[in-house]
């Protein structure tokens, strides 16, 4: 395909950098993106009668057309075109003849592919917003089911506390829900219009950019045309996001890998959602919580590749910023297929109460409440600390737990010990009387899920 700068060279691009060059195997994606701000453009040019009102119908009718040809299969993308942008404009060119020329007016492909990046990532984003709310609905409904499911807390992988499933499922909710807000948040910065920035200077003629920025659905226009075609600040602000999405995804994965275990068996994966092996008939493997744990490098290295491509760029735009396509978009669509995948995970999964319980038996896990327990006596904390200590090592060596130490035994290590101690240091008690705000509770764990709906609800 010839170029359109062609009038100032002797020579054609050799194959190969003519081929290093191109970026349309990865910024065809943004064809509608790319034919939409045409469309806005060419309407503010006749509006502002930069050209003709009707050269302006002609190339937003042949715009339209070309849209519908590709969304239909009749107009395949060239792929020897250089990018999107040049292809969209041959094309046009090649249906209407010179008034297709007049398109590039007042514009630079500059502005324009910032302007496409930022309204393809603005409906991507969109989209990972509605699974991740989808994901946190899985959420809710596996802490509904599971509020009074207890089990052990952990610190440091080992058990620490009782607690119910639905408290530390919803940890999980909690974070996800920020993810949400971040993501907002970034697009408020995001949805403002660079057209108009032109190469980099703006320009003579006399455009209208807030017009374009209204057609296309901006918040409004960015403020300095150096900075609307040189920043791509909301990328790395959307990378950076979906990092966090991704760690948490992965934390999440982790435990559901570990629950799935022999070794724990506090959950079962759905079989739709698990693999067999090739050659050990037993297995039953979580091969999709490990993949996204897996992919979550992949995200941060999307993250990485974005900021080290920007941070030695003179202004205004350089051609390392067409870099900026394939990390964003493999970091949008990483997450997006992590999330297609994860909330239907988690919504299928059954518990094994009856594991997570007996779990919570062992370990000592309600240390704290004996300690506790002597505390509300009268004893400061950090002699009925030492005190328990000395129980748990003495039950360690005697092959008891707490709940089975009798009340002589108790005895001697305190006079305060009494019979209600079994009932203070029973499992049920030491989570029922976690009410505190944020708490294990099933009544917590309630006001949790209120909080978490309505923050749905209002975003
Ligand atoms: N394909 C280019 C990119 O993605 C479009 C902008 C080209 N601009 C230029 N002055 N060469 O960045």
């Amino acid at each position: 395909m010839g170029k359109m700068w062609e009038g100032r060279f002797s020579k054609a691009l050799d194959q190969t950098a003519d081929d290093f060059n191109s970026s349309i195997s990865f910024d065809s994606k943004m064809f509608r993106q790319d034919i939409k701000g045409s469309m806005a453009h060419a309407a503010m040019l006749g509006a502002k009668e930069i050209i003709s009102l009707e050269d302006a119908n002609t190339i937003i009718g042949a715009l339209q057309g070309i849209l519908e040809d590709i969304e239909k299969g009749a107009l395949n993308i060239d792929m020897t075109c250089e990018d999107i942008h040049m292809f969209v404009e041959a094309e046009l060119t090649k249906r209407i003849g010179d008034t297709g020329k007049r398109l590039h007016t007042a514009r630079s492909r500059n502005d324009q592919v910032a302007l496409d990046i930022r309204m393809y990532l603005r409906d991507e984003t969109n989209k990972v917003i509605e699974m991740l709310k989808d994901t946190v609905e899985a959420i809710i409904e596996q802490a509904q089911k599971n509020k009074d499911a207890i089990l052990p807390g952990y610190t440091h992988l080992q058990r620490a506390q009782p607690i119910t499933f639905g408290h530390h499922l919803m940890a999980y909710a909690m974070m996800l829900l920020r993810d949400i807000s971040r993501l907002k948040d970034a697009l408020k910065r995001m949805n403002l219009s660079p057209l108009g920035s032109c190469a980099l200077a703006g320009t003579t003629y006399n455009t209208d950019r807030n017009f374009t920025a209204q057609i296309l659905g901006f918040d409004g226009i960015t403020a300095n045309s150096i900075d609307g075609v040189s920043d791509r600040d909301f990328c790395v602000e959307l990378a950076s996001a979906f990092s966090l999405i991704m760690m948490h995804l992965s934390r999440f994965s982790e435990e559901i890998i570990l629950w799935s275990s022999w070794e724990f068996k506090f959950i079962e994966l759905d079989d739709s959602f698990t693999t067999g092996s090739s050659i050990m008939p037993q297995k039953k493997n979580s091969d999709m919580a490990e993949l996204v744990r897996g992919k979550t490098g992949r995200v941060y290295g999307d993250l990485i590749t974005l900021l080290t491509m920007l941070k030695g760029l003179p202004l205004a735009y350089n051609k390392d910023m067409q870099e900026d396509k394939e990390a964003i978009f493999d970091s949008v669509e990483t997450v997006q297929k992590c999330l297609e995948v994860f909330a239907p995970m988690v919504r299928t999964f059954t518990t094994l109460k009856d594991n997570m319980y007996k779990a919570a038996q062992k370990g000592f896990i309600n240390a704290t409440d004996l300690a506790d327990y002597m505390v509300k006596k009268g004893l400061p904390f950090r002699s009925a600390y030492k005190t328990v200590g000395q129980i748990v090592a003495y039950c360690i060596e005697n092959n008891k737990v707490l709940d089975t130490m009798t009340i002589e035994e108790y005895k001697k290590y305190s006079e305060l010990f009494e019979d209600d101690l079994y009932n203070e240091i029973s499992l049920e008690t030491c989570v029922s009387k976690r009410i505190s705000e944020g708490g294990t509770s099933v009544e917590s764990v309630e006001k949790q899920i209120k909080l978490a709906l309505e923050s749905l609800k209002n975003d």
